[in-house]
């Protein structure tokens, strides 16, 4: 052909493009969620208006929880419309109900293109109050992080999640990683009697859950470990215990967290890698007092240093607009001050979007 300079200018820009791309990290992109511990118990009407909200603003995940619903129950405004039972009315007996109702939203989720995070058990019902459950009441608080054959029975509920054949998606959960990104330990480890974290879980409870949950999910499957937000609330000084960044099995540390306004979320990111010793790290829980800021103008704000950084992060939480039957306010709420609906003129979506936009911190490509 004769035109070298051609063939040469081709050739320089492939050798650039091939430098160019080994001096940055590609990392993709960052994401945003959202939670909500009863999507399942709402009105299919309910769900759907949720789940077409969240995948219009941007949410790329929704944070779901195995617990029980009742019918007629109010829930930060919304009207609970399902009973759906707890997992175990007795330890070991399982009623398939509460993961086909989890199940469906699931497959709803799919459909508008978000994936699931699930989280098998709730450390509040350890605390003994109205939320208290099968393991409360064989265990105690105490005895489920110490207690061997606690560890075993919590495995065996587990085991029986991630083997959960679904009754609308006919998937076996641990198989389906297009729909769900991964499992908690639990909601926040320990919460109910932090010393046992804070003196780095001497009973290997955190690792031995992952190790079982890696196990039973086999070493090559994408579905992650992810710690829950150990200890509950950051500031309690769980959510890095070195024992669970420790552990092969573990592969994301959740960070609960609600310092609030400002998070500084941008100035802590790169120091929650460090301390994840190579884990993946994602805000798991954070919101803005509704009593104390404008939300309207501090979520973009917020939103906005997460996504400076490409920290991932979900909201708590993004409420359904409240019904007659139910009336709600976050700012009066007795222990929740952070709800946003999601259609208060808050923008939800400049923030989600941008974090679809903005370079990751970490590499969640294979995950999310
Ligand atoms: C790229 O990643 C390596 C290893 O994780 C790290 O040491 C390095 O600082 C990163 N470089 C940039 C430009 O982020
Ligand atoms: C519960 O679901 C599992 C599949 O995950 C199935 O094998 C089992 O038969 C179901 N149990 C009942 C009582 O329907
Ligand atoms: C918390 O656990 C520690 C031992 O792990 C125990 O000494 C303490 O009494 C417990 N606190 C409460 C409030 O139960
Ligand atoms: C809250 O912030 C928004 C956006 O900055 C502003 O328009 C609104 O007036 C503020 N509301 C109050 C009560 O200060």
């Amino acid at each position: 052909m004769g035109n070298s300079s051609f063939w040469l200018s081709i050739l320089t820009s492939a050798v650039l493009v091939a430098i160019a791309s080994c001096a940055t990290n590609d990392t993709g992109n960052s994401w945003m969620g959202a939670n909500l511990y009863y999507l399942q118990g709402l009105s299919d009407g309910d769900q759907n208006a949720y789940i077409d909200a969240m995948a219009e603003d941007g949410a790329k995940v929704v944070r779901l929880w195995v617990n029980r619903q009742t019918a007629g129950d109010c829930q930060k405004g919304s009207l609970i419309a399902s009973t759906v039972p707890p997992l175990e009315t007795a330890l070991g007996v399982y009623n398939n109900a509460t993961l086909d109702a989890l199940d469906k939203v699931i497959v709803k989720l799919y459909a508008k293109g978000m994936k699931a995070l699930i989280s098998p058990h709730d450390a509040n019902s350890l605390l003994g109050d109205y939320r208290a459950d099968v393991y409360f009441d064989k265990w105690g608080s105490a005895g489920f992080y110490q207690d061997q054959a606690a560890f075993e029975a919590y495995d065996a509920r587990l085991s029986y999640i991630l083997n959960y054949n679904g009754a609308s998606s006919g998937k076996v959960w641990k198989e389906w990683s297009e729909a769900i990104m991964g499992f908690d330990l639990q909601n926040e480890p320990f919460t109910a009697n932090t010393s046992a974290c804070t003196n780095n879980d001497a009973h290997d409870w955190a690792c031995g859950r992952a190790t079982h949950l890696r196990t039973e999910l086999g070493k090559d499957n994408p579905l992650i470990v992810a710690s829950g937000g150990l200890g509950g609330d950051y500031s309690h000084g769980c959510t890095f215990m070195a024992r669970a960044v420790g552990c092969a099995a573990l592969d994301a540390v959740a960070v609960h967290r609600y310092a609030s306004v400002p998070g500084q979320w941008d100035a802590s990111a790169a120091g929650w890698a460090d301390q994840a010793g190579g884990k993946l790290v994602f805000v798991e829980e954070w919101g803005i007092d509704a009593a104390r800021y404008n939300q309207t103008a501090a979520f973009p704000a917020e939103a906005a240093s997460f996504n400076e950084v490409g920290l991932p992060a979900f909201y708590w939480q993004f409420l359904l607009p409240s019904v007659a039957q139910c009336p709600y306010t976050a700012a009066g709420d007795a222990g929740d001050h952070f709800g946003i609906v999601y259609d208060s003129g808050v923008d939800l979506a400049r923030g989600m979007r941008q974090a679809r936009e903005s370079e990751a911190l970490q590499d969640w490509r294979s995950i999310i």
